[in-house]
């Protein structure tokens, strides 16, 4: 089977190459992102293999089907930039990577939490400059504080499991709640409202939905204690960043932490050192002191990219046993 992979990283080709040791599939490596106008470099191939932001519109899966590509195998969980429906029709088979590395993600969340509360991104460069003051430094004890974790899936768990060790508080809002959780881990299932009025750390951790847009908003930040510390590893879009601008500008929120932005796509794992950002608010958010932006990066863990590389092969591989099959990802709970 030849496959061809869009959007390629040094880290992906060292990943799968380690995963395709005998040299079972014939991948070509393209470092471009698949959209329609690349989609040519597809021809000759029976597979394409794509990441978060190649852009799987019905034009680009059009031009795949005329080139004979049968299979979309998608090296990550989501699915929202391929068009299914076009897919389907187009008797393409969409497969895709539903779980990777949950551990990893909440420890990066963890990560961001004693960052900017310990001012490790501020002493990392202060020291760098011989400047040893702790000027300006001064973190809090995790022990006792309140942190609502909204969304306490796979990651979700992970995150109030590590939060338990550092003997916080653990509120929790699911709109699937699993009540044995609070046994379990020691944790509590609340209202989002009493979230916003008890937390000292919120920590977002449910998927994108029309419901879950903007859950971070105006009105949910006016409910929140001042000094406040937003978490963001999840999605982009649920939070609304003029508003949580506004909420830094006005001192109602202490710190935030986000390994993903509403407008990422443009940006996010690529280099820009030397060029000049176009994204305003993305320059005011990295301006602004109290904000640490990773630029997601929560996934990427040796471990996980090694099960991304074999599940993605097994799923190929399942494909050219059962082929044909039509639509195969594999929805997330509450997705
Ligand atoms: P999951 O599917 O295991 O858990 C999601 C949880 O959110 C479920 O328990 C579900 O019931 C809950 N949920 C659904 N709608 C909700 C709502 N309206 N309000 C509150 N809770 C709701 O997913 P998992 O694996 O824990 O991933 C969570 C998020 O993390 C995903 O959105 C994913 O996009 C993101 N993610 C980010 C990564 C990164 O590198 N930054 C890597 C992997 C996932």
């Amino acid at each position: 089977m030849n496959i061809a992979f869009f959007d390629t990283k040094d880290y992906d080709k060292t990943s799968f190459d380690l995963a395709n040791q005998d040299h079972q599939y014939n991948i070509h490596y393209f470092a471009d992102r698949l959209d329609e106008e690349s989609a040519y470099l597809a021809k000759g191939h029976d597979a394409v293999c794509c990441f978060v932001n190649d852009r799987l519109s019905k034009e680009t899966l059009k031009k795949l089907a005329s080139y004979g590509v049968k299979l979309v195998a998608m090296r990550c969980a989501g699915f929202n930039n391929v068009d299914i429906a076009a897919a389907d029709r187009l008797g393409i088979t969409v497969v895709n990577v539903p779980r990777y590395s949950p551990e990893g993600v909440a420890e990066h969340t963890l990560a961001l939490i004693l960052s900017l509360n310990r001012k490790i991104h501020k002493a990392f460069h202060r020291t760098k400059d011989y400047n040893f003051s702790l000027k300006g430094l001064m973190g809090f004890n995790m022990r006792d504080k309140v942190v609502g974790v909204i969304g306490m899936g796979a990651i979700g768990r992970n995150v109030a499991r590590l939060l338990k060790a550092f003997g916080c508080e653990v509120l929790a809002y699911d709109v699937f709640p699993d009540k044995s959780l609070e046994s379990d881990l020691g944790i509590q299932f609340a209202s989002l409202a009493d979230i916003w009025a008890k937390s000292d750390i919120i920590t977002l951790h449910c998927p994108l939905t029309a419901e879950t847009r903007h859950i971070i908003s105006a009105d949910s930040i006016g409910q929140m204690k001042a000094g406040v510390m937003i978490i963001n590893t999840s999605r982009g879009g649920l939070v609304d960043t003029a508003a949580l601008i506004d909420g830094i500008r006005a001192r109602k929120i202490g710190s935030v932490g986000l390994d993903v932005y509403e407008e990422e796509t443009e940006y996010f794992f690529q280099d820009f050192t030397d060029e000049i950002l176009d994204d305003e608010v993305l320059l005011e958010l990295l301006a602004l002191p109290n904000v640490l932006v990773t630029s997601h990066q929560a996934f990427f863990t040796r471990e996980a990219l090694e099960q991304i590389s074999k599940t993605t092969l097994a799923n190929i591989s399942e494909y050219i046993r059962e082929e044909p099959f039509t639509f195969r990802v594999t929805e997330r709970k509450g997705a």
